[in-house]
């Protein structure tokens, strides 16, 4: 792949789901057109039920698109591949499997539990802050602790692609923050300091900007591209960025646009994608 912008590529792109009890299908995403680039952390915002989690799984490759490309290096998603990492908004851990038996799950499936996987495994522990509970099981761990687990989990198998859909809803408010900066300190510190390609769903506009190159705004359903926000405050970010005018002023400026798509009768014209990628 040449072009590092076009790392996925997701262009004039329908998703719908088919209710088999009615017999009829829905569009959830109507034409979805974005780009993210290699290494690149975009946040994906949008009124509830617009096609955020669908758009996901549709990445996992565990939802058919109807029509338009959605390519990751340059090929067509058809299905799930363990090259993508999905994170849900509840830690869906084993509950017989001790902490490291849950983060080494994926290596050992795909056969990859090796020294090298042991290391690596061994490493995260430390990284999401685990260290001293490799032996707990999950009944023994807080809810923070829990989605701790499975954000190493998803990054044991050092995924190409990491989708996380509301990972933190679930949690307090405090333990919410404290997991937004680690989350940005593992993506900043894994892979020799290059964070991963991720896409991360979220309601929370400043915990968005807060973790995001970019944040993409979705209309209400079916969802279509609103506004591609750039967050150009500078890496490493500790928590004191929330407190700055420039993240007051891009927050306020994603808010306003998702207010306006929970109005009913109100549908905001797509920009023009390529103008607002343009950086
Ligand atoms: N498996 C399914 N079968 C039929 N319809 C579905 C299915 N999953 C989602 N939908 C519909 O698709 C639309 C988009 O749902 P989706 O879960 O993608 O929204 P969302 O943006 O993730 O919402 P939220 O912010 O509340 O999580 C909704 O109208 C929903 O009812
Ligand atoms: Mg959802």
């Amino acid at each position: 792949m040449n072009n590092p912008r076009r790392k996925l590529v997701v262009d004039d792109l329908r998703i719908g789901h088919w209710s088999r009890r009615s017999g009829s299908f829905a569009l959830a995403c109507d034409g979805l057109t974005f780009d993210v680039a290699e290494n690149e952390f975009v946040a994906i915002v949008g009124p509830s039920g617009c096609g955020k989690t669908t758009f996901l799984t549709a990445l996992a490759g565990l939802t058919p698109v109807e029509s338009g490309r959605l390519e990751l290096n340059g090929e067509q998603i058809t299905g799930p591949a363990p090259d993508r990492s999905l994170v849900f908004q509840q830690a869906s851990l084993f509950p017989w499997r001790t902490v490291v038996a849950n983060i080494e799950f994926g290596l050992k499936a795909q056969r990859r539990l090796d020294a090298k996987g042991k290391a690596r495994v061994a490493e995260l522990v430390e990284l999401v802050g685990l260290a001293g509970k490799e032996e707990s099981y999950p009944r023994e761990l807080s809810g923070g602790m829990s989605q701790r687990v499975n954000l190493a989990r998803a990054l044991a198998t050092d995924p190409d692609l990491l989708l996380l859909d509301e990972p933190f809803s679930a949690l307090d408010a405090q333990t919410r923050e404290l997991m937004q900066e680690e989350l940005t300190r593992v993506w900043q510190a894994d892979g020799a300091g290059t964070g991963k390609t991720a896409v991360f769903v979220t309601h929370d506009v400043p915990e968005a900007v807060f973790l995001a190159d970019r944040v993409i705004v979705f209309s209400r359903g079916p969802a279509h591209l609103v506004e591609v926000v750039e967050v150009d405050l500078p890496r490493p970010r500790g928590a004191g960025v929330k407190r700055s005018p420039r993240f007051q002023e891009i927050s306020d400026h994603i808010l306003s646009l998702v207010m306006s798509q929970n109005q009913p009768g109100r549908r905001t014209e797509d920009h023009d994608s390529n103008a607002a990628l343009s950086r």
